[in-house]
């Protein structure tokens, strides 16, 4: 399925023309597809119906409520990692219920409104953090789910910000603390201990690192089962890739082909699996257009500057992750695919694509080629950008937070106005003044 298609010299979102979008919307702007979401959301579903898992979206790769509402519509759930993104997942009519909660540093009040909400469980990351839910649980007179996040030792392979799963790491706990973990707090009546957890890291484009955390989990789940405890649930993380170098869709089907089989016994046996897609679902629904504002050239460096860099999409800078990037009307048909199949082509010539901010770190794409026509006022997309770029965008240098655009067939809105420089100091207009109480008069005595 590709929503994302050059025709007649120019790039369609859908049936809509990114030109027209950027020229109503303005740059740095986020387009997503509609019918590129329910696509790789119902793809996913499909690939994984035997173990018919609960697919909780996970809203920290995009969480604009446009985009989770299509998401909830196709049934999905949430995968949630703060009191924020729970908040954006309940907006977006999404129930509690169906929102699995991650996270190493849960604050009280975050616990205390998750449990109000009906929470559907707590993926509980440490000892200390158990017992902070079960307490906070108690004094609401409530009893929670809540699965132990496990840290099953395995490499996934991938950029070393985003590998979660090795054995020194903060998130989860190891293999062999997870019984003694269950041990201590397996009978707690408020914090119903009855779920595993897990994801290793994002993104990982083997299924062996999977197929390993799964094998290690199925057999703590027959240890346990040897201790006493039976596991209801198991939420096997995300981390599935995405295609950033031709910006299609996903390969789904190979995580399922090795993770299906692991996990059919278990399913059949009642336990019910959920999954934290993030990247798989949005990267390739969303693109970022952005405007050259100036060209360049400095020694040999041939530089185009664009009125968004690293405020609006870090990964390039963070992780030197690479997005395809490439004119919104380079005047002749090309899909990402071809382009990236066809490095060589004439009439390119490489350039630095960077942005706006003082930083010699703020860029989208180094030497990469590019049409040697590529002047001010053109538009570029980025592509594959729906998942962390958004989400991830910075005000740096006082860089008002890019609009958002969903659009579905023929039809576009924008489903986040971009904002103003009013927003950008509405929080500081009026200082208030804090009552400092005892503090104060302590000063004044010194
Ligand atoms: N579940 C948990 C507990 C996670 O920590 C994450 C991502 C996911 C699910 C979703 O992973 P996904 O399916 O989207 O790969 N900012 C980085 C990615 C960080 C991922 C953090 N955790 C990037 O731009 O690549």
């Amino acid at each position: 399925m590709d929503s994302f298609a050059y025709r007649d010299g120019e790039l369609f979102v859908e049936s809509v023309p990114v030109r027209a979008i950027a020229e109503q919307a303005g740059t740095p702007c986020y387009i997503y597809s509609r019918a590129t979401l329910e696509d790789h959301f119902d793809r996913l579903r499909a690939a994984f119906a035997p173990i018919d898992p609960l697919i909780c979206y996970s809203v920290k790769s995009c969480g604009n409520l446009g985009v989770l509402r299509v998401l909830r519509e196709r049934g999905a759930g949430m995968d949630v990692v703060s009191g924020g993104e729970l908040f954006r997942a309940r907006a977006a009519g999404v129930e509690a219920s169906r929102c699995v909660y991650a996270g190493v540093g849960k604050t009280d009040t975050e616990i205390a409104y998750a449990i109000r909400e009906g929470i559907g469980l707590f993926n509980c990351e440490s000892e200390e953090e158990f017992e902070n839910i079960a307490r906070i649980a108690r004094s609401l007179g409530a009893s929670v789910g809540v699965a132990l996040r496990i840290n099953p030792d395995v490499d996934p392979k991938t950029h070393r910000y985003t590998s979660t799963g090795k054995k020194e790491t903060k998130f989860g706990v190891d293999l062999e603390r997870a019984r003694r973990f269950f041990a201590a707090y397996g009978r707690d009546a408020h914090a119903r201990l009855e779920g595993l957890h897990l994801h290793i890291g994002s993104p990982i484009y083997t299924v062996d690192p999977y197929r390993e955390a799964l094998e290690k989990t199925v057999a703590l789940v027959a240890d346990l089962a040897r201790d006493g405890f039976e596991i209801r649930s198991i939420d096997l993380g995300g981390g599935f890739g995405a295609d950033y170098e031709s910006a299609q869709s996903p390969a789904l089907a190979k995580y399922a082909e090795a993770i299906v089989p692991l996990a059919k016994p278990l399913y059949d046996r009642g336990i019910r699996f959920v999954l934290e897609p993030g990247r798989t679902i949005v990267a390739n629904a969303g693109i970022l257009v952005v405007k050259c504002l100036y060209t360049k050239t400095s020694g040999e460096k041939r530089f185009v500057i664009c009125d968004a860099g690293m405020n609006a999409l870090l990964r390039p800078s963070h992780y030197g992750s690479f997005h395809f990037i490439w004119p919104v009307a380079p005047g002749r048909d090309m899909t990402p695919a071809r382009r990236a199949l066809d490095p060589g082509l004439s009439g390119t010539v490489t350039h630095d694509i960077v942005g706006p901010l003082c930083e010699t770190g703020d860029f989208l794409a180094l030497d990469r080629l590019l049409p040697a026509s590529v002047a001010r006022g053109d538009l570029l997309a980025v592509f594959t950008a729906g998942a962390y770029g958004m989400s991830m965008a910075s005000r740096y240098n006082s860089s008002p937070l890019p609009a958002e655009v969903l659009v579905s067939g023929s039809t576009a809105e924008v489903v986040r106005a971009r904002e103003s420089y009013a927003t950008l100091v509405e929080h500081e207009l009026k200082p208030s003044p804090l009552s400092l109480g005892a503090a104060e008069s302590a000063g004044a005595a010194r």
